[in-house]
Order: C-alpha cells, then sequence, then structure tokens
C-alpha cells in the first residue's frame, strides 16, 4: 500500500489527519492513519497516495509531506546502507530519477525519539557517500531535483520516498530555523518572521522594503512591531500594554493604548498583522472588514484555535472569510499555515486585492 508521509506540530496529528483524509474525500481518494499523539508525524496509507500528493501543497497542519515509496524493517546494524540503496534504486526506476538534488534522514519529535533524532543526524553522512559513489546525487545541492527523504522510525526502520521540487517545504519537515534578534522585544517575534518568508517567499525583505505603514494590534511588548520597525515601516501599536522601551526610541512608533477592536488608522497602511489572543472568527471578521474599508492592503494574523474542535473551528472560518470575498473580490489570496513557530494557533494571510480602487 502507497501513503504519504505528514510531519505537524507534536500534539497536532488529529488535525493534520482529519485535514488529508478530508483532502482525500475531495479527490475521491480514501485513506485511513493509525496515529501516535505527540510525534509530530501521520503516515496516511491510501492507494492514490502519488497523485494526491501534487494536491498536498496548501495543507494548513501539515508542515512537509512526500509519498513513501518502501519501507524497511530489521536494518542490520552492521549494514543498514545495502537494503536502503537497493530501495533507492527502485524507486528511482519507477519515477524515472535521475539523481537527486539532496538527501534528508528524518525522525520523530519528543523526547521518546532523541535517540533517533541523533542517529539520523549522523546516518546522513554514509548515505551521502553511498550516493555520490554511484553518481545519484548532485555534486552540489540542487533544489531543482528530486530530493531522498529517508524517515527513520528508530535505527532499524526506515520510510523511503522522494519528493518533488514543487512541494517541497521551505524548510525540511517544516522546522524553520530562525535566529532569534537579539534586539527584538519578545520570541514571538520569529513567528511574523517566518510567516513573511512563508507567505511572502524569501525576498520578503525586499517586498517589505517597498511599504511604508504599518498596524500591530495585540502589540505589547513589540516583537511584531519590531519586525516592521525593523524594515523601516512607521507602525501604530495597538495595545494597553507596554512596549519595549528601545523599539519605542526608534521614533517609529506610536503607541496607541486603545481597543483593537474599535482603533482605525487614519490613512490606509500597507500591513495590518494581529496578535491579539481573541476569538479566532472575530478576529478573521475584522481583518476582512480592514481591508474590505481598505483601511490595510494586506494582513497577516494569528487565529488562536481552541483546545478541541480545531480543524472544525478553522473550516468554519475559512468558509466564512471564503463566502465575504468570493464574488467581490475575485482576485483575493487567502493562504493560511500552522507555521514551526506557532504554539496553539494559526497564521493567515489575507489579500483581497482591493488597494487600487
Ligand atoms: C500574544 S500578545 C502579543 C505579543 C506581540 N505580538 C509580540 O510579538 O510581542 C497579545 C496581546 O494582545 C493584547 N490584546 C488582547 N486583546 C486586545 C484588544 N482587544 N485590543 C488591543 N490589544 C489586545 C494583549 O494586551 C497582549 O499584549
Amino acid at each position: 500500500m502507497s501513503a504519504l508521509m505528514l510531519f505537524c506540530r507534536p500534539g497536532f496529528e488529529k488535525e493534520c489527519m482529519a485535514e488529508i483524509t478530508e483532502l482525500a474525500g475531495s479527490k475521491e481518494a480514501y485513506g485511513w492513519a493509525s496515529i501516535e499523539m505527540n510525534s509530530g508525524f501521520v503516515v496516511f496509507e491510501c492507494e492514490q497516495a502519488h497523485s494526491l500528493y501534487s494536491h498536498c501543497d496548501n495543507l494548513v497542519f501539515s508542515r512537509d509531506v512526500w509519498p513513501i515509496s518502501s519501507r524497511l524493517s530489521d536494518l542490520d546494524p552492521q549494514d543498514r546502507i545495502s537494503p536502503i540503496i537497493a530501495s533507492v534504486d527502485q524507486l528511482m526506476k519507477e519515477k524515472g530519477v535521475k539523481s537527486f538534488g539532496d538527501v534528508s534522514t528524518e525522525h520523530a519529535e519528543g523526547d521518546d525519539y532523541r535517540a533517533t533524532a541523533k542517529f539520523a543526524g549522523k546516518f546522513v553522512h554514509p548515505v551521502r557517500q553511498a550516493l555520490r559513489k554511484l553518481g545519484w546525487l548532485s555534486k552540489k545541492e540542487d533544489p531543482s531535483k528530486p530530493m531522498l527523504r529517508l524517515f527513520f522510525k528508530d535505527s532499524t526502520q526506515v520510510l523511503v520516498g522522494a519528493d518533488k521540487p514543487r512541494l517541497r517545504a521551505k524548510w525540511p519537515m517544516g522546522i524553520a530555523r530562525l535566529r532569534f534578534p537579539a534586539a527584538a522585544p519578545s520570541r514571538s517575534t520569529l513567528k511574523l518572521e517566518e510567516a513573511f518568508g512563508f507567505f511572502l517567499g524569501d525576498d520578503w525583505r525586499e517586498q517589505l522594503s517597498h511599504c511604508r505603514t504599518g498596524v500591530d494590534l495585540g502589540a505589547s511588548p513589540g516583537g511584531w512591531t519590531w519586525q516592521l520597525v525593523n524594515q523601516g515601516l512607521y507602525t501604530y501599536a495597538i495595545d494597553n500594554g507596554p512596549m519595549n522601551k528601545q523599539l519605542m526610541d526608534s521614533g517609529l512608533v506610536e503607541h496607541v493604548a486603545a481597543d483593537g477592536f474599535t482603533w482605525k488608522p487614519p490613512l490606509m497602511v500597507d500591513w495590518l498583522v494581529c496578535d491579539m489572543i481573541e476569538k479566532p472568527g472575530r478576529v478573521a471578521q475584522l481583518m476582512y472588514e480592514w481591508l474590505h474599508n481598505r483601511q490595510a492592503k494586506y494582513a497577516i494574523f494569528n487565529l488562536k484555535l481552541p483546545m478541541k474542535k480545531r480543524f472544525q473551528e478553522w473550516q468554519d472560518i475559512k468558509a466564512q472569510l471564503d463566502i465575504a470575498k468570493t464574488g467581490q473580490y475575485p482576485k483575493a489570496v487567502m493562504k493560511a499555515k500552522h507555521l514551526y513557530h506557532d504554539r496553539e494557533e494559526i497564521t493567515v494571510f489575507l489579500d483581497l486585492g482591493n488597494q487600487n480602487g
């Protein structure tokens, strides 16, 4: 049986499974998964896994996905490489792959998997060597070619597959490794940095350099505001809580102690960002209204999901936003993701295409 390998935040396996099951159903493909809570992965068994894979680029709760071609168990500690190479050989013939642009050795998350993670980290070297010897791995990393993916359940079991460049996550296993900027007032800053990179692409800083103004609703102490200010945007920071002093000294922040649901800017701003801890449906509605009323051009916001029915909650909000934008804004762009730095929340990008009149 073929299958899909999906990575998610540990604790979100149910949401990840619900979403892929729904997607499969919409493509008349059916499958099942037995999940291990807090492992950070889901194996979705499905006959049509390979065709379903090409529809997986908009999944919200999966950080990374690839199709499983074979599964090996009882690997001999004296020679794990030979059976892996035999599987890779078969995969290359089946998929018409001539060589890989890179190889990634992967593992589950959490304390139970710490030893496997260490093993997988080291094992990438002998795999690389073996592939190079056979001429199956490009000399330099080549992101335009398929990447060989090896997921180790432990040091004796491995799932083997190859991804497609178009469908590859920005970071392997969706783990965004960003350095915390020392001057930023809170770790939350990484959420917005990851969101900009994820939704706008690698040149997000260049894109923001053409923008002049921003609003941050629920801004205290200023991690998100810092990202906007760092790109030179004059930012209205709305929060009853205090803002970081150093950030205020930049001269680019106007702190307004007000309710984010009622405060409005004097003129349309380029960016609206919002990290208020509030009912997600209420936040989504507010974001839509700002863009609809031409108070902001683009929005990035977090939706804090309730403990239960997290997938359903997002489905309801998505339907609500879809209805609102369909018809009036045919070119609207809405993307959502459970980012690596998100916790009990997802991040949404919204552009109604309403900025020019
Ligand atoms: C998660 S914190 C924001 C952290 C911030 N993004 C950062 O990077 O430092 C949420 C903030 O939302 C603010 N907040 C909640 N409801 C609000 C409302 N109705 N109006 C304005 N701020 C609100 C809280 O005071 C709190 O400071």
